[in-house]
């Protein structure tokens, strides 16, 4: 018997129920940061750059990443006990997925979003108790720091880091969106808030006959342009930068909106549908995806708790299931819709005009 498995008594039923319970799901919760945190640390230290070119051993791979002595075999075997490195006669090396993912130095690298969750959600997720009592955002807003996206979008450093991070998170999404919609009845398409353009990158290399269009605040132009041009896209794929709220949206039969309307609140997620609808041709289609909440709300732990991230990062921005999703395509006048997962926790919610 595992040690841990208590006996416990339920002396509420008629018979005495013995079942045996254990707390290891609840102790593997509530220490799950640490796993998390040593994860972001290796990130923020350069561990799977430093062996991108093959195995090191431990005092090797020490040095190279500049820690101190007392706990640097601790930190690596927890690495190998966690999954994301492996250890052998030869030293460490990193798993297949993270050699892939992990490594600084290739394009699919994943981890931009990763170390802003180490810069700055990490810590302002210590502040989720006052988020749930006040409402109130939990993150650089709240200690009167700027803005933070007004802050990296004034920056073309910062902008970059976040907008490849965004592509981390979506390059799934944007494969599975490429074959999980009937493209070939369609010629324009264009993605609202499309950050460094994944989505439309990944579509266009997969439907030669469509033209598309990234849409986006201006700042992001340039990183959009040069991520197009290194897909080799440039000819097929521009940019147009203005507010989705208030300037015109560029002509398209389908539009797609990723990650979006969980930033919004309720009236702002409805008056975007309402624009996109007013947009669209007869025939044309609207395309959101997003880490929705399962309709039962209980299973899609991400979507859930991607809500809750967006209590720390907006004032009224909250997630939605598809069926919320449905309901408000309805009433923006669309006379149809479904619901169709893409990749992890992504599902797209169609909506034909
Ligand atoms: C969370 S990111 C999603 C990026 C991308 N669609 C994806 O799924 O990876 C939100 C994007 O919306 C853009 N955005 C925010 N407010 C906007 C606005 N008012 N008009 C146009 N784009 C906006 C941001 O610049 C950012 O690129």
């Amino acid at each position: 018997m595992n040690t841990s498995q208590i006996t416990a008594v339920d002396n509420t039923a008629d018979d005495i129920v013995h079942e045996l319970l254990s707390p290891d799901a609840i102790l593997g919760l509530g220490f799950g940061f640490w796993g998390s945190k040593t994860l972001l640390s290796a990130i923020e230290l350069g561990v799977f750059g430093a062996l991108a070119d093959g195995p090191l051993g431990a005092e090797e791979l020490r040095t190279a990443v500049g820690i101190h002595p007392r706990s640097a075999l601790d930190f690596f075997d927890a690495l190998v006990a966690l999954g994301m490195l492996t250890r052998d006669d030869a030293g460490y090396s990193n798993t297949p997925e993270t050699g892939l993912f992990l490594d600084p130095a290739k394009p699919s690298y994943v981890g931009g979003i990763l170390e802003m969750n180490n810069d700055r959600l990490y810590g302002f997720w210590n502040s989720l108790t006052e988020g749930l009592r006040t409402s109130e955002p939990q993150n650089e807003v709240k200690s009167g720091g700027r803005n933070y996206f007004a802050d990296i979008y004034a920056e073309p450093g910062p902008l970059h880091s976040f907008l490849a991070g965004m592509s981390g998170i979506s390059i799934g999404a944007s494969v599975a969106l490429a074959d999980a919609f009937p493209w070939d009845s369609h010629q324009r398409f264009c993605d609202l808030g499309t950050a460094q353009g994944m989505a439309p990158a990944k579509i266009a290399q997969r439907h030669p006959h469509l033209a598309g269009i990234g849409f986006d605040l201006p700042p992001v132009g340039p990183v959009f342009e040069e991520f197009i041009e290194a897909q080799g896209l440039a000819g097929r794929v521009s940019f147009a930068g203005g507010d989705f709220f208030t300037d015109p949206l560029p002509e398209a039969d389908v539009y797609l909106m990723g990650h979006i309307l969980h930033n919004w609140s309720l009236p702002e997620k409805q008056a975007l549908l309402r624009r996109v609808y007013d947009a669209l041709p007869d025939g044309g289609a609207l395309i959101v995806y997003d880490a929705l909440i399962d309709d039962e709300r209980r299973s899609n732990t991400f979507g859930l708790l991607m809500s809750l991230n967006m209590l720390i990062e907006t004032p009224a921005g909250v997630g939605y299931t598809g069926a919320d999703c449905q309901a408000w395509m309805s009433a923006a006048g669309f006379r149809d819709s479904y619901v169709k997962p893409l990749a992890g926790p992504d599902f797209m919610v169609v909506g034909l005009k």
